[in-house]
Order: structure tokens, then C-alpha cells, then sequence
């Protein structure tokens, strides 16, 4: 279960601490479960709240107001928040006057039966209602329960400039889309984060400006699928067919915006995520082949080998189809990382089809991959329409074989970097050592070196000597 634990850890919440503001006196602890879509989010709240007079606090004990960002995408997700809010519960004996309040997607899902079901929780804000916080704390300051879940059509926070919380001062996330409208059948994210909305190109250019004059180095690019990103003007990404002539004459598409931003920021490196097969143009591979500054490495789910359990979770191509774009991505960037998330164990999944995603594993040799059983959730075209009826340990038995696989895949790729050198930007110190350092490579790999006179934040040259199945090794040339 290597790989899962890995993610579950990555993905754990964490107390998120930041600069005060000088003349706040409100004390906010707020923390995120989930995405990097729900960590940008939360430093978006942060933002917002920061104008209300609330400085962030990493003590639970002494906060006015904590605020948990939460995930729905599987039940483990779900029941880690639950947890927390055990632990409120706890805290809030010694400091009676604290409120709680339950953003994103489980706000969204569950709405106001979470203040029945959790009598902890004061407020319920679903992911496009943050900039009626104020309105809503007023409500809940006044001794009332307050819950505002609407989904937008236009909602992007593209005014918000975001909290930097917890940040190593070179990396940093810039939303470009929110929503999506793919409605794969197993995933929560249509009902939870609403339709898809692409965000003024002119205010993420901005942004990235604003990150770029304060030394940051490295933007992340996000959405919950990048390659849909389409701007003209605002609005629904399925209005464009109404759009003026005007307004598709003038639109950005996601290969323009990354043409776009690379240009502006040559010096910034870019990547972005996530990427899906269906939307994914040729274009945007050859842009990424025209910079060097966007780097060389492609978030690609498939979810599955097969392509009839690909056509009963509403992926929208077939695994001949995928195929063929990873053979163009190979002959177009043949230097390009990639990684999977695949779900072991979908409705009626048979032993022939979770060998066929094996069989694609072994095609691809995915760099990296995230990997899942299938999880049922409420609501879900799946849940409503296809029984649940893989076993659970043919579904643990079948997740670990392609864990195993990709660890094997994982290592094969290190390897490949033995005796190169590769342009590392430096995040910080290694975690098992203070005498190293750790950055990433261009394809996203991890990369462990001794530390010289270099700072956080540099860009240098490592020759890799050895690796393991996730990292490489090496020294500064
Ligand atoms: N496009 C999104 C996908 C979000 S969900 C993005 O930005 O990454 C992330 C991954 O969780 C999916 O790719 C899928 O592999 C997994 N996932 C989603 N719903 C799931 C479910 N019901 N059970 C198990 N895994 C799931
Ligand atoms: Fe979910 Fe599929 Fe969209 S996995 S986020 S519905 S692309």
C-alpha cells in the first residue's frame, strides 16, 4: 500500500500558519483536507477573512473561528474530517466562544444536514459562496447557524490576491479554472464544485506577476481539468456555443494561456494540473515543446486499461485513444514525466479488465501514479445506477498489484536519469537531513543533493548518481 499511504499523508491537513496583519486582533485557524484546488481555496478564505480583521493561528485552543476545508472524493476523505471535528469538539470545552465553520466540498454535499448531523458546526460554506463569509460570520457572531452553498456560474475569485500560507517562498498554486462538467460517473466533483468556469486570462497573468515580484520561482497552474480552460469573455464553458462572434474571435484557449504566461515570465518555470485525455490538445504539447520554462511533465488520469470500464465511468475515450496520445506526447516531447491515477475495482470491473490496465501500465511506464480503490459516493451517477460489486479484497488485492507495478515503473524511470544532469530548483531542506537539499527536476522528480553555498529558490545543476523508486540522488556540478 506504498504509494496510497504516500498520498493519504500528502493530503493530511495541516494547521496553515501565515503573516499577520498589523490592527487584527480575530484569531483564525484554518485548515485543508483534499486537492491543491481546496489548499488554493483556503488561502483565498484566508484572504477574504484577512480583510475582517483575522489573523491566522496554528492553536486550536486560542482560536475565535476554525474553518476546516474539507474533501469528498472518497469516503476515507470524509471520515478523517469527521475526526477533526471530534477534536473541536474537544477543544471547545476549554474555549467555549470558538465557532467552527465546514467549507468545500463536503459543505457542498451535505449542506445544512451537516449542522444537524455535527452539532459542533456553526456555518456551511460551499466552495463558490467565500466572499459571503463576512455576511455569514455576522450570522453566527449574532448566536445563529449560518449556511450558504450556492454553486456559480461565473464565481472565480480571479480579484482575490490569495494568503500565501505555509509557503516556501518559491512555489505557489494560481487556479485557472473552476468546476467541471465531465460528470465521469464515479466522481463527486460535478455536484460539488459546479459547472466549469474559466478565469480572465488578464487577472491569472497578474497574479503570477504579483507571485513572480515577490522572488517566487515555480507556478502551478490548476484546475480540475486544465485542457478545458476557455476564456471569452466569462461564463459557462458550455455557453461558448451562444458567445458573440466577437467574443470566439477573441478567445484564449489553455495551449494560448500557457503560450501566454511563458512568454510574459520566461525566467518562472510553469506546470500545471489536471490534465484530461479527452481535453488535452496537440496544441498544448507543442507549446509545451516551444518553452523551456514550462516543464516536462503531464498529470495524465486514466483511471483504467480497459475500455468498456472506461465507457462506464463517462471517460469519453477508449484506450486505443489514449494510447495514441501518449505516443504523440512521446514523439513530441520525448523527455516528458508522466503520471496516472487509476481506480481498482470500479462497478462490475472484471479480472480481464484490471488486467488490461496492468497491460497499459506496462505501455505507458507512468513516472509517477496515484492510486485508488473505488469508492462509492452518494449522488453519483454510479452510486444511483451500477451496484458496487467488486469485493473488497479483490479490490485491495488488484490496488496493490497495480501499486506494485507502478513502484517497479517508478524505479525503472529514476533510472533513466543515472549519470545525467538535470536542472533541480532548490525548495528547501531535505526532510532526513539539514546538510541537504531538496528540489525537483524539470519532470517532477524529486531530487536529494548535499548543500553548498546555493539558497532556497535557486536553480543548479545535479548529476544524479542513484536513486530510488521516487527520487534521485546526486551531486551539484
Ligand atoms: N480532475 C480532477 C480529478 C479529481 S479527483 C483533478 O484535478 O485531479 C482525483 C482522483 O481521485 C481521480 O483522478 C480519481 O482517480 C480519484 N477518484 C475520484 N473519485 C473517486 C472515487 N469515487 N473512488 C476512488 N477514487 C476516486
Ligand atoms: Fe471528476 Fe472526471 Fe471532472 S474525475 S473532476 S468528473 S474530469
Amino acid at each position: 500500500m506504498g504509494s496510497e499511504k504516500v498520498i493519504e499523508e500528502k493530503k493530511q491537513g495541516q494547521a496553515l500558519l501565515t503573516a499577520n496583519k498589523e490592527g487584527n486582533y480575530k484569531k483564525l485557524f484554518i485548515e485543508s483536507y483534499g486537492c491543491q484546488m481546496n489548499l488554493n481555496d483556503t488561502e483565498i478564505v484566508a484572504s477574504i477573512l484577512s480583510d475582517e480583521g483575522y489573523n491566522t493561528t496554528h492553536l486550536l485552543e486560542e482560536a475565535d473561528l476554525v474553518l476546516v476545508n474539507t474533501c469528498s472524493i472518497r469516503e476515507k476523505a470524509e471520515q478523517t474530517v469527521r475526526k477533526r471535528l471530534e477534536k473541536y469538539n474537544a477543544v471547545k470545552k476549554i474555549n467555549p466562544t470558538m465557532k467552527v465553520g465546514v467549507l468545500g466540498c463536503m459543505a457542498e454535499r451535505l449542506k445544512a444536514k451537516f449542522l444537524e448531523e455535527e452539532k459542533i458546526v456553526d456555518l456551511v460554506v460551499g466552495p463558490d459562496a467565500y466572499r459571503d463569509l463576512p455576511n455569514l460570520l455576522e450570522e453566527v457572531n449574532a448566536g445563529h447557524d449560518a449556511v450558504n452553498v450556492i454553486l456559480s456560474k461565473e464565481e472565480t475569485y480571479g480579484d482575490v490576491s490569495p494568503v500565501r500560507l505555509n509557503t516556501n517562498g518559491v512555489s505557489a498554486f494560481v487556479s485557472i479554472t473552476r468546476g467541471c462538467d465531465n460528470m465521469c460517473t464515479f466522481c463527486v466533483v460535478p455536484f460539488t464544485r459546479g459547472r466549469e468556469r474559466s478565469r480572465d486570462p488578464k487577472s491569472i497573468l497578474e497574479e503570477i506577476k504579483e507571485l513572480v515580484d515577490k522572488n517566487y520561482k515555480e507556478v502551478t497552474l490548476l484546475g480540475q481539468n486544465v485542457d478545458s480552460y476557455l476564456w471569452y469573455g466569462g461564463g459557462l464553458k458550455k455557453d461558448f456555443k451562444n458567445a458573440s462572434e466577437i467574443a470566439k474571435a477573441t478567445a484564449v484557449d489553455f495551449s494560448q494561456l500557457l503560450d501566454l504566461a511563458a512568454t510574459e515570465f520566461p525566467k518562472t518555470r510553469f506546470r500545471f494540473s489536471t490534465s484530461n485525455p479527452q481535453d488535452m490538445s496537440l496544441d498544448v504539447i507543442h507549446t509545451m515543446a516551444k518553452h523551456e520554462n514550462i516543464c516536462k511533465y503531464i498529470h495524465l488520469p486514466v483511471q483504467s486499461g480497459s475500455t468498456t470500464v472506461l465507457e462506464r465511468m463517462n471517460r469519453q475515450h477508449t484506450r486505443e485513444e489514449y494510447m495514441e496520445l501518449i505516443d504523440n506526447i512521446r514523439k513530441i516531447l520525448p523527455e516528458c514525466a508522466l503520471s496516472q491515477d487509476m481506480i481498482a475495482g470500479f462497478c462490475g470491473e472484471t479480472e480481464e479488465e484490471h488486467q488490461e490496465t496492468l497491460s497499459l501500465m506496462e505501455y505507458v511506464k507512468y513516472d509517477f501514479g496515484f492510486m485508488f480503490a473505488y469508492s462509492e459516493r452518494p449522488g453519483t451517477p454510479a452510486a444511483k445506477k451500477m451496484p458496487d460489486d467488486v469485493t473488497q479484497a479483490d479490490k485491495k488485492r488488484r490496488l496493490n498489484e497495480i501499486i506494485q507495478l507502478q513502484q517497479s515503473h517508478g524505479l525503472y524511470r529514476m533510472e533513466q536519469f543515472i549519470g545525467k544532469t538535470v536542472e533541480v530548483l532548490i525548495e528547501g531542506s531535505s526532510k532526513k537531513s539539514d546538510l541537504h537539499w531538496k528540489g525537483r527536476n524539470s519532470q517532477n522528480a524529486v531530487v536529494i543533493f548535499p548543500k553548498g553555498t546555493e539558497q532556497i529558490g535557486d536553480f543548479v545543476n545535479v548529476l544524479v548518481e542513484n536513486c530510488t523508486s521516487a527520487t534521485l540522488l546526486g551531486k551539484r556540478v
